[in-house]
């Protein structure tokens, strides 16, 4: 079993995650804040395939050009010694309190055009890094009262952010695309676009849709009590699988950015089957990065935040040889069959065949008992228990 992890795997990780320095709401900071070239050297070392930032992670808010430019150069300097990747950018707008009330949905009109000049020049830096992917999480753009916030104008001030960004890197010719990430609430009481449903719906509105998709996180989806893999299979449907944040959330409570596979364990190894091996003849079915959006817990120190980091690659690694084995036996095949999971892949009407065909089928309807076909068990349970065998290691 190949357990270590290779820049082929494409692991990413944000420089705000093992950057994290444990501050939390009841709680000073645990950890010593971490220079982010020692980030790009030791997830290198670790194997990673890249690495991906908020423009505040790198650049302190309000820098001048100048010491701008002497961090830019130091991070590309290890970039360029580790040979890591930058495939995602990302902007912070919810940090500093001008965002109290957001960035694009503000209802302060001057934070609003703010807010497009911050993102706007973090594009720029990111197209120069040869980032593709443009990840936009508003976590501050919601409201606590129904009173604060008319929803419907906001959602207009977010199309309008949107369709200014796109026509920006259309101009630019830059090969890059947007994905908006979800989240119900927290930090706002509720946040706009809180599931990948609604950020799906909302893409469809849009001047440049095909410049957008989504960047779905495991715990997001789950504080929401939704089912993860439904959610990124939805997502691949669309075609708007653009990024995915991977980390473990235990149920609705809050944001825990917990190590992948921390949580919701058999969602996970479903998850991972469906990335590497739901795709055409068993291939990969989205080609992106994998990245972990996760933050150490506060109880570590720095050793354990890079046993942390490891554990993310590690359980994705283990999950993915599970899976392997999973769709490789043969009694799985069966129960697969025997609970008709194949069946559905088959049209409901036959080739040619209109629904005036259908009305006319006396054996759809009229012939059919409904009664016998209601006795037919589908055996999903068995199936259930194939895949915690397999995840036990009982199996393979
Ligand atoms: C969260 C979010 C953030 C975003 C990141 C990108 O945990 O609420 O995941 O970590 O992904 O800030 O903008
Ligand atoms: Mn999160
Ligand atoms: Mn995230």
């Amino acid at each position: 079993m190949q357990l270590t992890p290779t820049p082929e795997d494409r692991f990413t990780f944000g420089l705000w995650t093992v950057g994290w320095t444990a501050r939390d709401p009841f709680g000073d900071a645990t950890r010593p804040p971490l220079d982010p070239v020692t980030a790009v050297h030791k997830l290198a070392e670790l194997g990673a395939y890249g690495v991906t930032f908020h423009d505040d992670d790198l650049i302190p808010f309000g820098a001048s050009d100048e010491v701008r430019d002497q961090h830019i150069a130091r991070f590309r300097k290890a970039l360029d010694e580790t040979g890591l990747a930058v495939p995602m950018v990302t902007t912070n707008l919810f940090l500093h309190p001008v965002f109290r009330d957001g960035g694009f949905t503000s209802n302060d009109r001057e934070v609003r055009r703010f807010a497009l000049r911050k993102v706007l020049r973090n594009i720029d830096l990111g197209a120069e890094l040869g980032a593709t992917t443009y990840v936009l999480w508003g976590g501050r753009e919601g409201a606590e009262s129904d009173a604060a916030k008319d929803v419907r104008v906001a959602l207009d001030r977010y199309r309008e952010g949107l369709d200014i960004l796109c026509q920006y890197v259309i101009d630019q010719g830059y090969d890059m695309r947007f994905a908006i990430e979800p989240k119900p609430n927290e930090p706002r009481g509720d946040i706009l676009l809180p599931t990948v449903g609604h950020a799906l719906a909302f893409i469809n509105g849009l001047a440049h849709p095909e410049r957008v998709g989504v960047n779905p996180e495991v715990g997001h989806e789950q504080m929401a009590g939704l089912n993860f893999v439904h959610g990124i299979a939805q997502a691949l449907w669309h075609g708007k699988l653009f990024h995915i944040d991977l980390n473990g959330q235990r149920g609705i409570k809050y944001d825990q950015d917990l190590v992948f596979g921390h949580g919701d364990l058999l969602n996970a190894f479903f998850l991972v089957d469906l990335l590497e091996f739901g795709g055409l003849n068993g291939g990969r079915a989205y080609e992106g990065s994998r990245q972990f959006d996760y933050k150490p817990l506060r109880t570590e120190d720095m050793a354990g935040v890079w046993a942390s980091a490891a554990a993310n690659m590690r359980t994705y690694l283990s999950l993915k040889e599970r899976a392997r084995q999973w769709r490789a036996d043969p009694e799985v095949a069966e129960a697969l069959a025997a609970s008709r999971v194949d069946q559905l892949a088959v049209p409901t009407l036959n080739p040619g065949e209109s629904y005036q065909d259908l009305l006319a089928d006396r054996s759809a309807f009229e012939e059919f008992d409904p009664d016998a076909a209601a006795q037919r068990g589908y055996g999903f349970v068995r199936l259930n228990q194939l895949a915690v065998d397999h995840l036990l290691g009982f199996r393979g």
